[in-house]
């Protein structure tokens, strides 16, 4: 661990502090046939995520957490590798794929340094992982690398927006202002947590995505569906019904 960056080794801190009180959703998620995706559970059947087919793809999640997206691709057919630095969160998934008998792969690193090899993948996926706590300049281009050439990478965010408007003290949520410089963002560190995230503007996404290898595919600004509910410390279901208040990226690799 000494020899990753610090940023990586302070979410690996958090998130091994978090991990026991993120163990319920885990377990709710890894119980659900649909996957449902981002903080407002929408399903996959509006928001269409996953490839038409998984069967027989080999997958990485990068980040993987409890694992619960590794489990509904390896349901779907997929050969699945989940990655994330936290013990204390893999611990949780190990456990859970114990209850479930669901074995794959999952192995402890960082998203931005993975131990496989050039062309290891068809399909890529990163929710609220290394997506948010990895830096872009070294985990998308290492995607690319793991990917094979027409392999698709999928990954869900904060919409930018949304962190323009988002209070940097206490658990307030996002308001109908703009609070802060959109130049001034990419590596974010808020006062109130120990974490480092990576908020970039799509005009980055764009250049970091084309620039690893990558042609978007599509961008998707996500709506909580009818039947979305609760309210988050950093987000009203209200606010989401009129700002986008998480961002799907869809690309796929050249070649
Ligand atoms: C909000 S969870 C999202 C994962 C999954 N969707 C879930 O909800 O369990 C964020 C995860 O990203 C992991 N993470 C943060 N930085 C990482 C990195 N550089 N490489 C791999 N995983 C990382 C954390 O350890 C944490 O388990």
């Amino acid at each position: 661990m000494s020899e990753l960056p610090e940023h990586v080794r302070r979410n690996a801190a958090l998130w091994n502090e978090q991990a026991r009180e993120y163990a319920t959703y885990g377990e709710q998620a890894w119980a659900r046939d649909e996957p449902v995706w981002g903080v407002w559970n929408v399903p996959e059947s509006e928001l269409g995520l996953l490839p038409s087919s998984l069967a027989g793809q080999d997958a990485i999640e990068l980040g993987c957490g409890t694992a619960y997206v590794s489990a509904w691709l390896a349901r779907r057919g997929a050969r699945v590798v989940g990655i994330d630095v936290s013990e204390a969160q893999l611990a949780t998934a190990r456990r859970l794929q114990q209850e479930h008998g669901l074995p794959f792969p999952l192995l402890h690193g960082s998203a931005e340094s993975v131990p496989y090899t050039d062309a290891s993948f068809d399909f890529a996926i990163s929710e609220y992982g290394a997506c948010l706590w990895a830096d872009p300049r070294r985990w998308v281009p290492e995607a690319a690398r793991l990917l094979r050439p027409g392999g698709r990478l999928v990954f869900l965010t904060n919409a930018f927006l949304h962190t323009l408007c988002l209070p940097a003290e206490g658990e307030v949520p996002a308001g109908d202002r703009l609070l802060r410089p959109a130049f001034e963002m990419f590596r974010v560190e808020w006062p109130d947590t120990t974490g480092v995230e990576f908020h970039l503007s799509h005009g980055d996404w764009v250049r970091t995505l084309r620039g690893a290898g990558f042609e978007i595919e599509d961008l998707i600004d996500v709506r909580p569906s009818a039947t979305s509910s609760g309210r988050w410390p950093y987000a009203t279901l209200e606010w989401a019904r009129q700002w986008p208040c998480e961002e799907v990226w869809k690309a796929r690799k050249r070649g």
